[in-house]
């Protein structure tokens, strides 16, 4: 690992434009469960059942009451991990410039970061399916499910759910973002669901390094990655970080 993180550290010195995908691994050591994998959340609710939009739409109180109420009590409790900080160390220094995050916690941003795609949308408000009015989740009333806006509309959080769309313009950013990056990190994701996972192919293809945090192979490892820091990503980027500043001042 000691070789790659060196590696790694002389890259992002060298790098003008750094953009970071994120995943599930990155939140882990912030106590948010991943979905897939061991202790997963998919291990415990088919996702079919309980996070596709049809589902939601079906029975919005069972959607709430087993899955939604569990996300809002873990990720109220959330805080940045050395993951997220060392994103924000790598933003300060002026070497990263946007976040595309899979992630609905918020914690980027908690962190510090400016600059953040929220791809599969936020966890922090929720819309009324009837009159688009938002709401704070923090302020939403969970004692009874599904919660009601005042014009008796549900709330859905303003997350997307299996078989929505991704926001245009948040799809755009991403593209965007990728095929103008000299450096991808892709941290802490299984690089499973489209179209997130296609995001490194379009960075690689535009020329970019492409760099993997994640305790383990995926499907980016072989032919997209240029290579792979193996390891739980907030230890790999709080060692990531101290040796770019050690470089920075040896300069
Ligand atoms: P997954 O749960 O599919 O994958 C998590 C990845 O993080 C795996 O590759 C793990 O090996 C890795 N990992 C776990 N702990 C780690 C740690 N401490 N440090 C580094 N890596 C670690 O999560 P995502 O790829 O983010 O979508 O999932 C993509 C999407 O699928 C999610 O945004 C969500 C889900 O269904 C929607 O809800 C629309």
């Amino acid at each position: 690992m000691k070789d790659f993180i060196h590696r790694a550290a002389e890259d992002l010195i060298r790098s003008k434009n750094a953009v970071a995908l994120t995943g599930a691994g990155m939140s882990v050591e912030s106590g948010i469960p991943p979905f897939r994998g061991k202790g997963g959340l998919w291990e415990r609710f088919d996702p079919m059942e309980y996070a596709h939009i049809d589902a939601f739409m079906k029975n919005p109180a069972k959607v709430w009451d087993v899955l939604i109420k569990e996300m809002k009590g873990i990720i109220d409790n959330a805080r940045p991990n050395d993951a997220h900080k060392g994103l924000a160390r790598l933003e300060k220094l002026g070497i990263l410039k946007t976040i595309i995050t899979q992630n609905v916690d918020g914690l980027h941003q908690m962190a510090g970061n400016t600059d953040v795609v929220e791809f599969h949308g936020n966890f922090a408000w929720q819309r009324c399916m009837k009159c688009n009015n938002r709401c704070e989740t923090t302020k939403i009333d969970i004692r009874q499910t599904p919660p009601r806006c005042e014009c008796g509309g549900i709330y859905k959080p303003e997350c997307i759910f299996f078989g929505e769309m991704i926001p245009p313009q948040c799809l755009q950013r991403s593209e965007m973002a990728a095929s103008a990056c000299d450096t991808m990190l892709v941290i802490g994701t299984s690089a499973g669901v489209q179209p997130a996972a296609s995001i490194p192919l379009i960075a690689k293809q535009a020329g970019a390094k492409v760099i993997e945090i994640n305790l383990e192979k995926t499907p980016l490892s072989k032919e997209i990655s240029d290579y792979i820091i193996p390891g739980k990503a907030g230890e790999v980027l709080k060692t990531l970080t101290i040796e770019i500043d050690r470089l920075l001042a040896n300069k």
